[in-house]
Formats: structure tokens, sequence, C-alpha cells
């Protein structure tokens, strides 16, 4: 079977199996259209909160809508709510989704407290009663799309129950487990162990997608392998270098990739800034794309063909215009 697949979830059928993960404060609608472009099969929304798309929904669905590519996209919310849950799904008609996500893996104080993200892991029982909300209303208001959701291994080290987790969203309708097998305790540090993906990937009866530390095709390359996982989603490997997905994809096909040079990279970034500042304003856009800037002059196939990186950052994050970046991009290329 090759790496580089489709991939099944539910009634949606994808042409590959290399997607954004949802990472807040960067998967907007403008870094999803960017990845979308450039080769990713499927894109995550950040996390929107259930209970505030029901109290202020025209903020909130701003934030939610299809990137430009108009290639498919899931919704990712967080609740512990049900009924709350039910009712946000209902809203996302206005956006038609292809999926709707449930986090169920956010290690924030301010998320965990009131008991959605990692926390509805500790009540799998709950986990699905808000999965069979986000179904019930799913079939309401968006003509069933599927429900996948988004796991930890656990709260901490002694207690890893992704197994019951997964179980309960599965039994509750959800169509696709993503595993990032870290445990809520760890945050964002240390390893991800992912004998657990292989664990779940061997023993559910819907697809799962793995994540965590996938900083390269070769990292993909070796979750698909080891896992057996259906797809791999890229998070912070993705952040600066939404060629990932292209590159993966070449990898998987020829077993070779070429990083893209700085004309190609700087190209992109300016596309980002653009498709952002349409979406947010200019000066929003402008402070927002300082650090994704940055990002995009490091990470893979950054090895080659660009001096002065640390002061090239150094003027990037004094940016207030687009003219600003032009002319700091111009100086760079040479112009
Ligand atoms: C800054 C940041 C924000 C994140 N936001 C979300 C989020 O909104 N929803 C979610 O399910 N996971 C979120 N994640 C987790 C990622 O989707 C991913 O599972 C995790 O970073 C592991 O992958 P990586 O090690 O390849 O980065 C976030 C991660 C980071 C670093």
């Amino acid at each position: 079977m090759p790496l580089y697949r489709p991939v099944k979830i539910g009634s949606l059928e994808l042409p590959g199996n290399l997607f954004l993960a949802p990472v807040a404060g960067y998967t907007d609608r403008a870094f999803r259209t960017i990845c979308a472009e450039l080769g990713a099969d499927f894109t995550y929304t950040e996390l929107a909160s259930a209970e505030a798309l029901t109290r202020n929904s025209s903020r909130t669905m701003m934030m939610l809508k299809r990137g430009e590519s108009g290639k498919p996209y899931a919704v990712q919310l967080f609740g512990a709510d049900p009924d709350a849950v039910y009712r946000a799904v209902l809203l996302l008609a206005a956006l038609k989704p292809e999926a709707v996500d449930i986090n169920s893996g956010c290690p924030a104080l301010k998320v965990v407290k009131t008991g959605a993200g990692a926390a509805l892991m500790k009540d799998p029982a709950l986990l699905g009663r808000v999965v069979e909300a986000a179904a019930n209303a799913s079939v309401k208001a968006l003509g069933g799309v599927p429900v996948t959701v988004k796991l930890r291994s656990g709260w901490d080290w002694e207690h890893i129950n992704y197994r019951d987790c997964a179980r309960a969203a599965v039994e509750a309708g959800a169509a696709l487990v993503c595993l990032h097998p870290r445990t809520r305790a760890q945050g964002y540090g240390g390893r991800s162990d992912w004998s657990h993906i292989a664990d779940l990937a061997a023993g559910l009866s819907v697809p799962v997608a793995g994540s965590g530390d996938l900083y390269s095709p070769e990292d993909a390359g070796r979750m698909l392998r080891e896992t057996g996982c259906a797809a791999v989603m890229f998070a912070r490997g993705a952040m600066g270098n939404p060629f990932i997905f292209a590159l993966t994809k070449e990898y998987l096909d020829k077993g070779e990739w070429t990083p893209p040079d700085y004309a190609v990279r700087f190209a992109a970034a300016f596309r980002q800034l653009e498709l952002l500042a349409s979406d947010i304003g200019e000066k929003a856009a402008c402070l927002e794309m300082r650090k994704q800037f940055c990002a995009y002059t490091k990470g893979i196939g950054c090895r080659a063909g660009l001096t002065g990186g640390a002061r090239l950052r150094d003027r990037l994050v004094h940016a207030e215009t687009i003219s600003d970046y032009r002319v700091i991009l111009g100086e760079q290329r040479g112009e």
C-alpha cells in the first residue's frame, strides 16, 4: 500500500493523507489557504469555543470561514456541554465545512477549567455525549458531514486512557480519531509516543490520524510506516513551512525532495500577508505576520541561500505596513 494515499472519513473521501493540524494563533483562514494551495489535502481551523459561537457568532464565524482554495476543511470546536456543542454545530451550516472536529486535547488552563479540551478525556462518557450531540446536529444542519475527534494520550502518565476515549467517541459516531500522543501534563514538551498511535490504528474501526513531532517529510514517512496510521497532521512543522505538504508528497512518491528557494518562500509569506490583510486589515495583519515571516526564514529547506537571517528577522519584527515588508524583502533580494 503506498504511504501517500486517499483517506475515507465517513462519507468524506479525501484524495490524500497529508493534513494541516489545528494550531491556535496560526491556522487562520490565510494560512489554511496557503497550505491547501501548496498541497495540504485537508486543513483544520484553530479551536473555537462552542459557547462563544452561540453567543457572539459573527466574530468567531469569521475565524472559521473556508479558505480561498475552496478545498475541504474541518472546523474544530471545544466545549463540555453537549447542548452548546449541538447549537454551535447548527450554526456551522452557514460555513458548510466538510467535517466538524471536537477538541479533546487542548491543555490550556482557560479551556480545561471549563471541562473541555484535554479535561474531556477525564470523562469518556461525557466525551461520547459531546460527539453524539455534534453528530446529531451535523445530520440536522450539515447534511451529516463526519465528526472527528482529536485526543491526547491521557491527562498524565498515571491516566493513559486514549483507548477508552477513542472507543467512546467512535461509539458516539466519530468517523476519524486523531491522536497527539503526549499527555496533558506534558503540554508540548518532551517527545510524543508514537507507539500509542500504532496501538490505536491497529485496534480502531475508523481511520486514525497521527500528530506529534512531524518536522520533515522523512518524519511523516516514518510515522505512516511505523504506526500504520491513515493520515498525518503537520502542526509546528508547517509553521513558516507550508511547503511541507508538497515536499512530503514528493518524498513519499519518489524518495527525495528539493527545498524551495528563498524567492519561493518569501512569495508564499507575502501572499499569506495579503490574504490576512484582506481578512483583518493591514495593521493587524502586519503585526500578526511578524512571527510568521520569521518562521519562513527558519525550518526545513532553509539550509541554503539565506545570508544574514538574524538581521533580517530583526527588521521583520519591526515591519508595520505591507510596504515595509516589501522593502525589507526587496533589499534582502538585493533589489
Ligand atoms: C501553539 C500551538 C497551538 C495549538 N493549537 C491547537 C488547537 O487549536 N487545537 C488542537 O487540537 N491542537 C492544537 N495544537 C496541537 C497541534 O495540533 C499538534 O497536535 C501538536 O502540536 C503536536 O504536533 P507537533 O509536535 O508536530 O507540533 C496546538 C499546538 C501548538 C504548538
